[in-house]
């Protein structure tokens, strides 16, 4: 396996007026700092952040995913990156308070 875990980070951009949206200045900074937190945690070969389109929490975000877990993260800010490094990306403990619950959508 390439990489053991793959942090996506909603970058969609729409017009005002239409659903909300992540946006794509605010995505792609998160993109930068986790990337750069993730070399400063020694996981530069293990994990891999990248920009993503839509994940369809859009009224949530910014949002952002991490697999093969497929744990959801919500208004996720760049004071929080440093916490689900830690905690999440090294520790495999997701950080509860910014999980997103779609139970009433699973089987
Ligand atoms: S626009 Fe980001 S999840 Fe839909």
């Amino acid at each position: 396996m390439r990489f053991e875990k793959h942090v996506f980070i909603c970058t969609n951009q729409r017009p005002e007026g239409a659903r909300p949206s992540c946006g794509e200045a605010c995505g792609l900074e998160l993109v930068k700092n986790f990337k750069k937190a993730i070399k400063d945690a020694g996981l530069a070969d293990k994990v891999r952040a990248q920009r993503a389109g839509c994940l369809d929490a859009c009224e949530q975000g910014p949002s952002m995913v991490v697999y093969p877990e497929g744990i959801f993260y919500g208004g996720v800010k760049n004071a929080d990156i440093d916490e689900i490094v830690r905690e999440h990306l090294l520790q495999n403990r997701p950080v509860e308070r910014l999980v997103l619950n779609f139970s009433q959508n699973d089987d």
